[in-house]
């Protein structure tokens, strides 16, 4: 194989292992563009939530997830690259292109994060009753850090006023008809690769304390009994409040979600509270001003005993990621 069949077929390899990342409502408001010696990240606007995430909040974010699973299978296969982000204001879609490749050892932790991310998923059930090792926390939160972003495990008192915010915002959600349509929209796609399929939707509301986000339909995922008693709830957060600063958080994201993925802690992140202006304020007063919220994540030890829910579907590769330029 030439070099540069080598480097764009690496390239087309990164972009596909990035279709494992997490997204909102699983949108992967995505697409990849292949080039002879670049890879490009561009937004799409048909898969933005237009009425929950007008200003791309977590659009940014879950792209920026993306970006850092595709930093990961480069460095795995032993490619170094440099990313620039937001390379192009008259271009508000590309999100950022990775260049300058080289060829280096591959790192073996970035090949265990590959690993983890085959295994990562959202599991909306209540947490087990075993509490989360306070290394396994330090270790996610130098995760996040080294991704510029901050997290901050919420203490009792602020747990409860997160409980507060969060029915509050599901409550705004749910007397809003534009964002319940779009809602339904998200949870009732199955058979096309992106959405909630009701398999990983909870049966019911679980007893926790914080609310779990309310989907608006009864999935058939059995809850059980469990609460949320040993979670850990935390805050990602940054100084800036704009589309750099989100696409970073969505890094620092896939940073500490398969940091914790590796240490056998669940996460779920919980972004109503985020998605309505008035709650996404209450959670700025919650960090008492040092930093802008970007998302709640939940962290626990989910239940061994009971069997948990399947992967969620992902769009084909031939949808996200787009080769035709080095053919
Ligand atoms: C920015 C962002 C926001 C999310 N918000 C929520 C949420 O509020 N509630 C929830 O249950 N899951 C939430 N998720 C999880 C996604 O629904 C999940 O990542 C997606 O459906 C893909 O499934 P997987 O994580 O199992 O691969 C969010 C994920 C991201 C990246």
């Amino acid at each position: 194989m030439s070099q540069e069949s080598q480097l764009t077929t690496a390239l087309a390899e990164a972009a596909t292992t990035a279709g494992h990342a997490p997204s909102v409502h699983n949108t992967q408001p995505w697409r990849w563009r292949v080039l002879p010696d670049a890879l490009e990240l561009r937004s799409v606007a048909d898969r933005q939530l237009a009425a929950s995430d007008p200003d791309g909040r977590l659009l940014a974010v879950s792209c920026g997830a993306a970006l850092h699973h595709a930093r990961l299978a480069l460095a795995a296969e032993g490619w170094r690259v440099v990313v620039q982000r937001l390379p192009d204001p008259d271009d508000s879609e590309l999100l950022a292109r990775l260049t300058s490749l080289s060829r280096t050892a591959a790192d073996p932790d970035a090949m265990r994060m590959v690993q983890c991310m085959q295994v990562r998923h959202t599991d909306r059930r209540p947490v087990s009753d075993e509490p989360v090792p306070p290394a396994a926390i330090e270790e996610i939160t130098r995760a996040v850090s080294a991704e510029g972003c901050r997290l901050q495990i919420l203490d009792r008192d602020q747990v409860l006023e997160l409980a507060a915010t969060a029915g509050h915002a599901d409550t705004v959600e749910a007397d809003d008809p534009e964002l319940r349509t779009e809602l339904a929209y998200w949870t009732s796609r199955a058979g096309s690769g992106t959405g909630l399929p009701a398999e990983v939707l909870p049966e019911q509301p679980a007893q926790t304390t914080v609310p779990g986000r309310d989907f608006g339909r009864p999935g058939s995922l059995p809850v059980g009994p469990g609460h949320d008693r040993m979670a850990v709830y935390a805050m990602l957060h940054g100084d800036e409040d704009e589309r750099g600063s989100w696409l970073r958080a969505g890094e620092a994201l896939s940073a500490g979600w398969l940091t914790a993925t590796r240490l056998g802690v669940s996460a779920v992140p919980l972004s109503s509270a985020v998605e309505v202006p008035g709650t996404r304020q209450t959670l700025r007063q919650l960090l008492s001003g040092i930093g802008f919220p970007y998302l709640v994540l939940r962290l626990g030890i989910a239940d061994q005993a009971h069997s948990g829910p399947p992967h969620t579907p992902r769009l084909t590769t031939a949808q996200v990621v787009d080769t035709s330029a080095v053919r």
